[in-house]
């Protein structure tokens, strides 16, 4: 059946937005709004606001902005039509089968969770006694084997035939790095450690050496279209379940320490897997937990990589907590030679990444040296200029000036002096971010954002708006003026339905109506946006696009650009 945008209508005021939520997420009510956490972005806390009243969602955390449909499609992960479908089919209309759309990535996680399950029966064979040997003498168990789907590669063409029995293409296994060209296995003879994405999807392996010592200790599979190594950190899917209770989480290099660590209950541990620590890895990081322990190796790379990634998150107004391990030993390690106590004991102190940082500066110097004191000093009071801790800054000038005998008042001043510099820098840095919008743009936007909310803007736009400035703004306000006039009203909830399919204006969309203004207008701050929209210099636009209509070769292009000067000539007289 044909779904007409009338028929939308009548279905979205039949369903209850309230309830079709509440069937997905738990919803309270709070005052006129309903509140959940929000299924849009790694929620901790209910961010997700429903309005009965508007029967529309926001999201104040990440802004996602929707209707009943809009809702219903990007929880299940299908097209706008077909959450129309679904809802429909509840309300007593005969649409037709909503179709789930697979992920893309569906049939790859399929295969991979079969080739997984394969290297995991290995285990379990004849052939697969010496793995086991190994695994045993490194102290795991069958329960963490079990756990974290530890599995077994064999010789030569185990996997391929296994999979190519199963119709699915060679071609396939080579873009997912699990045969090679010629239908042979890329891993044989090691033990298998899953890699999963941030989903808990198995998107990868790695296998390890166990009964020979040729070749590299690890091998990876090679970067695919569902493996992004940059992207993924060993166990956050299991370790984001934790946290809702947990307030931290511990920063490993290896899988084989986080995995070692969960046998003596410690679970919140992530692994970089031997890569540095990427932005992507900080930022979902900072998301995870407040307090975030950086526990690498004990080795000189361990503390190199320490260093590393104190200044990435850094970046991101983070201080990690330090955790140094003696004799170069890695946490497993650790936990085999000293035990579960002594392992816990370290994790519940560590150190602050400023006490690390200093530690460092040190290390590189002859503390009885004048000039080595005084960079060591200098250096340190960087570093301090960059936390917000007023005691631990306090404590640590205190310190510095009984160990080096220097006035206390001196260390302060430089360290004052130190972070004025820095406050001028920033006031540089957000003047710079603010400008990401033209004044014309934020005045326009604001004014939108108006007109949702009250039709008498949209009227006033009609009269006195010559002209938006930003194509895709103007695009969607002639769109709100547009769908007034066809309907007579402006629901909010039934105007998203109609932009739903067009993905870059719902985004400009959700921006708009996610911008805090009054609850009612000021007829003089209206008339303010109103005259700023107005001085843009339309005959300097206009002169720009005709030089670019006589560069333009494609004709579509050309009559775009040809009707833009039209529409702005057009409302010029
Ligand atoms: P490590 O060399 O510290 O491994 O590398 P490990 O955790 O101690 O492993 P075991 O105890 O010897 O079995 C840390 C991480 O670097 C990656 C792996 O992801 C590993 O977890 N790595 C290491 C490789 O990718 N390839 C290698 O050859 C070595
Ligand atoms: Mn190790």
């Amino acid at each position: 059946m044909n779904i007409t945008n009338e028929m939308i209508n009548e279905i979205r005021n039949k369903v209850d937005i309230v309830d079709v939520i509440s069937k997905y997420i738990p919803l309270t009510q709070k005052g006129k709004n309903y509140f959940g956490v929000c299924p849009f972005h790694d929620d901790h806390s209910p961010s997700m606001s429903v309005s009965n009243e508007k029967q529309i969602f926001t999201c104040f955390s990440c802004g996602a902005t929707g209707n009943v449909f809009t809702f219903v499609a990007d929880y299940e992960h299908i097209g706008f039509y077909d959450a129309v479908r679904l809802l429909g089919n509840q309300v007593g209309y005969n649409l037709g089968q909503a179709k789930v759309i697979k992920n893309k990535n569906t049939e790859s996680y399929e295969i991979y969770d079969k080739a997984c399950k394969f290297y995991q029966n290995n285990l379990n064979t004849a052939l697969g006694k010496n793995a086991n040997d190994y695994l045993e003498q490194r102290h795991i168990d069958k329960e963490t084997i079990k756990k974290f789907k530890i599995g077994l590669s064999l010789s030569k063409t185990s996997v391929t035939d296994f999979l190519l029995n199963k119709d699915i293409s060679l071609k396939k296994l080579v873009d997912l790095g699990i045969s090679n060209e010629n239908g042979t296995d890329l891993f044989i003879n090691r033990i298998m450690f899953p890699l999963y994405d941030l989903e808990g999807n198995v998107v990868a392996f790695s296998g390890r050496i166990y009964n020979t010592k040729d070749g590299s200790k690890y091998i990876n599979t090679k970067e695919t279209s569902i493996f992004k190594k940059g992207n993924i950190l060993y166990n956050y899917h299991n370790a984001k379940e934790l946290l809702k209770k947990n307030d931290s989480i511990i920063v490993m290099e290896g899988f084989m320490d986080v995995i070692r660590a969960s046998t003596i209950g410690i679970k919140n541990c992530i692994a970089t897997m031997g890569t540095a620590l990427t932005k992507q890895n900080a930022n979902l990081l900072k998301k995870m937990a407040d307090n975030i322990i950086l526990c690498f190796d004990g080795d000189k790379a361990g503390e190199e990589a320490t260093l590393s990634a104190i200044t990435i998150l850094k970046e991101i107004d983070v201080n990690p907590k330090v955790v140094r391990l003696e004799e170069n030993l890695d946490p497993d390690e650790y936990i085999l030679k000293y035990g579960k106590d002594k392992f816990k004991a370290k994790i519940d102190n560590p150190e602050s990444s400023i006490e690390f940082l200093m530690e460092q500066h040190k290390n590189k110097k002859n503390l009885t040296d004048i000039e080595d004191i005084t960079k060591y000093i200098n250096e340190s009071l960087n570093d301090l200029s960059q936390i917000d801790d007023l005691v631990l800054i306090d404590l640590t000038l205190k310190k510095m000036s009984t160990e080096y005998k220097v006035e206390y008042d001196i260390l302060k001043n430089k360290y004052q002096e130190i972070k004025n510099n820095q406050k001028q820098k920033q006031v540089v840095v957000s003047a710079k971010k603010k400008e990401k919008y033209s004044q014309q743009e934020l005045a326009s936007r604001y004014l939108i954002n108006y007109m949702l909310k009250d039709e008498k803007i949209i009227n006033e736009v009609e009269k006195k708006v010559t002209f938006f400035p930003n194509t895709n703004t103007r695009n969607l306000a002639n769109e709100i003026i547009y769908y007034y006039h066809k309907y007579g009203i402006l629901n909010v909830a039934d105007f998203i339905s109609y932009i739903a399919n067009n993905e870059e204006e719902l985004k400009l969309f959700n921006e708009i109506i996610n911008i805090k203004t009054l609850s009612e207008y000021n007829p003089e701050e209206i008339e303010d946006y109103i005259k700023v929209i107005n001085s843009y210099p339309v005959k300097r636009k206009i002169n720009e696009l005709k030089d670019k209509l006589k560069e333009e070769k494609n004709p579509l292009i050309q009559a775009n650009i040809l009707n833009e000067i039209l529409s702005l000539k057009g409302v010029k007289q």
